[in-house]
C-alpha cells in the first residue's frame, strides 16, 4: 500500500526590531503563533531589514534584535518546534526582493499601500525608496519558504495580499515556483487600539508611549497607563465598537489577557462603573506582564544568540534551495 507522507503546512511571520514590542503585537501576532506550533511547521523571523526602512541607531538595532528574540521565546515560541531567525542572517531575502521588484511588483500596487501613505505622511517625496518598496521585501520573506499561512495583525493584511499577487504573477510567467500564501487574522484583537485615542492603532512607533503597554513596561507604569486610558461617555460597561470604541478596546484586552470572555465580562460588570472596571483590568494586565517578564528575565542574550545561530542555518538551507530554482527560472547565476 502506498504510504501517505504527511506534510504540515508552513507558517511564516515576523516582527521588526524597531521599538518596544507592545501588547498589540502580542495579541495580534505572537499569541496566534504560539498556538500554531503544534499543527504547523512554523518559521518566525526578526525582520531587521524591515526596521531600516526608517533610520536606526546601529547598536540599538543589534540590541533590539536580541530583545525581540527573547520576547518570542518568553511568549512560548519553542525553538525545538519552530525556526527562529534574524532576517539579515539569510541573504536570500534581499536577493529575492530585488528579483520581485523587477518581476512581480508594480508601481500601481505599491501606490495602493495604505501603510506607506500613513508612515510617509506629507513627506512622500523625501521618504526612502526602501519604505516604499518594503512590501516587496515582505513578499520575499514569505515566498522563500513556501509559506501557506501568514498570521499577522490587521494592518498587515494588505501586504500579504500583495505577496499573493506577486506570487501569482511570477508563477504565471516562470512556472509554479511559489506557493500562494493566505493571511490569517484573529477574530478579536486583530487591531488593538491606542489607550489614548481609540481611532488610532496601538503602535510601537507612536511618540507618546502612554498610548500602549509594552511587554517590558515597569509594572507600576503599566498600571498607571491603564488607569489613565480614555473611556467613552456614558456609565455602562458595554461592548459597542461604534459608540464605545475605547471601552470595547479595553474589554478586548481584558478578555484576551485574562480568563473571561467579553459577554461574561459585560455581565459581571453590570451596575459597576468604569473605575472598578479599570482597576480590575489593570490587575489582569499586571499579572500577565509579571508572568511574561519572569520568563523573559530567565533568558540570557547568549541564549538568544545561540537560538538565532541555529535558526540561521535551518532557514538558509530552505531559502537557498528556493533561490536556486528562482535563479534558474529567470536565467541568472
Ligand atoms: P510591527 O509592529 O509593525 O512590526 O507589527 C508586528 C506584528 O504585530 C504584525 O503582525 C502586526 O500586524 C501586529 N500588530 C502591530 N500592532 C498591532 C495592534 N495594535 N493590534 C494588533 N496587531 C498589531
Ligand atoms: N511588515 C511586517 C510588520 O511591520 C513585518 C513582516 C516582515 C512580516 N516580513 C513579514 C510579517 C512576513 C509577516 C510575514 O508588521
Amino acid at each position: 500500500m502506498k504510504k501517505e507522507i504527511e506534510t504540515k503546512k508552513i507558517i511564516f511571520s515576523g516582527i521588526q526590531p524597531s521599538g518596544n514590542l507592545n501588547i498589540g503585537n502580542y495579541i495580534g501576532a505572537i499569541s496566534q503563533w504560539v498556538n500554531m506550533q503544534e499543527k504547523y511547521d512554523c518559521i518566525f523571523s526578526v525582520v531587521d531589514y524591515h526596521a531600516i526602512t526608517v533610520k536606526q541607531n546601529p547598536d540599538e538595532l543589534r540590541r533590539r534584535a536580541i530583545e525581540v528574540t527573547k520576547i518570542y521565546l518568553a511568549a512560548g515560541i519553542d525553538p525545538e518546534k519552530s525556526i527562529i531567525f534574524k532576517q539579515s542572517d539569510v541573504a536570500a531575502h534581499t536577493e529575492l526582493a530585488w528579483i520581485l521588484n523587477c518581476y512581480g511588483a508594480r508601481i500601481a500596487d505599491l501606490n495602493k499601500m495604505t501603510q506607506f501613505k500613513d508612515k510617509s505622511g506629507k513627506n512622500q517625496e523625501s521618504a526612502s525608496v526602501g519604505l516604499y518598496a518594503y512590501p516587496v521585501l515582505m513578499a520575499a520573506d514569505i515566498l522563500l519558504y513556501d509559506a501557506e499561512i501568514v498570521p499577522v495583525g490587521e494592518d498587515q493584511k494588505q501586504h500579504v495580499e500583495l505577496a499573493r499577487d506577486i506570487a501569482k504573477r511570477f508563477n504565471g510567467e516562470y512556472g509554479e515556483i511559489f506557493v500562494v500564501p493566505q493571511v490569517v487574522i484573529r477574530k478579536d484583537g486583530a487591531r488593538i487600539m491606542s489607550l489614548l485615542d481609540a481611532s488610532k492603532k496601538m503602535s510601537k512607533s507612536d511618540s507618546n508611549q502612554n498610548n500602549c503597554i509594552t511587554l517590558l513596561d515597569d509594572i507600576e507604569v503599566a498600571r498607571k497607563k491603564i488607569m489613565r486610558a480614555v473611556t467613552d461617555s456614558g456609565i455602562d460597561i458595554e461592548y459597542d465598537l461604534e459608540n464605545k470604541p475605547a471601552l470595547s478596546n479595553l474589554l478586548t484586552i481584558y478578555a484576551i489577557l485574562g480568563t473571561r470572555e467579553i459577554p461574561r465580562l459585560v455581565k459581571d460588570y453590570k451596575g459597576k462603573g468604569y473605575g472598578d472596571f479599570k482597576k480590575d483590568l489593570a490587575d489582569v494586565v499586571v499579572k500577565f506582564l509579571t508572568d511574561f517578564q519572569t520568563k523573559y528575565n530567565k533568558i540570557s542574550d547568549e541564549d538568544a544568540l545561540i537560538i538565532l545561530e541555529l535558526g540561521k542555518e535551518r532557514a538558509a538551507k530552505i531559502a537557498n534551495e528556493k533561490m536556486e530554482k528562482v535563479r534558474k527560472a529567470i536565467g541568472v547565476g
